[in-house]
């Protein structure tokens, strides 16, 4: 009788330790969409790299900056899709940026931060152009973000 007990009770225990497993794996798997499919992919990505531009390019604060790059269409080419690389890829997308680092795209620029934050407006009103979430807006600056002190001062 002492045996059969002893049997059941670790009978139980292997159901409740398989079912405890269980749940574990149900709360591991991915749930969450990445910021890349929160955007909307590579499409939105594309769209608002091109409106964020062209709202750099009407910026009297900025603009003068990205002259030389406006005035060859192979060199505005390359910044957008460096651009739509880099989102793309920073959001957990399937992109590879092929680019400069931050600190060498921008060494010698001495770019100050009234100028970065310039700049940061323009992708904001091109985000609220197309009406991305302020999550998604703030997820997307929290990846930028951090670039700050490699472009500011360099
Ligand atoms: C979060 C902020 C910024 C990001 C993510 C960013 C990103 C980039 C990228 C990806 C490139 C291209 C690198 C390459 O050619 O390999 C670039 C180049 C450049 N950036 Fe920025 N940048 C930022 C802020 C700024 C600011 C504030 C300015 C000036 C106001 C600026 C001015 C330039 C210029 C003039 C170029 C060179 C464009 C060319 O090669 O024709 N950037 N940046």
């Amino acid at each position: 009788m002492i045996k059969h007990t002893r049997f059941l009770a670790m009978f139980f225990f292997a159901i409740a330790a398989f079912a405890a497993c269980k749940d574990k794996d149900e709360t591991v798997t991915p749930t969450s969409t990445n910021l890349y499919d929160r955007l909307g992919g590579i499409d939105a990505i594309s769209l608002v790299v091109d409106k964020f531009l062209a709202n750099v390019v009407a910026d009297d604060v900025i603009n003068a900056r990205f002259a030389p790059t406006v005035a060859d269409p192979f060199r505005t080419r390359l910044l957008r899709n460096n651009l739509i690389d880099q989102i793309c890829a920073g959001t957990g997308g399937p992109c590879q940026y092929k680019g400069k680092t931050m600190l060498e795209a921008h060494a010698g620029m001495k770019i100050t931060d009234v100028e970065f934050n310039a700049l940061v407006g323009d992708l904001v009103a091109a985000l609220d152009f197309y009406n991305v979430p302020k999550t998604e807006q703030d997820d997307l600056l929290a990846v930028l973000g951090p670039m700050q002190p490699d472009i500011v001062g360099q």
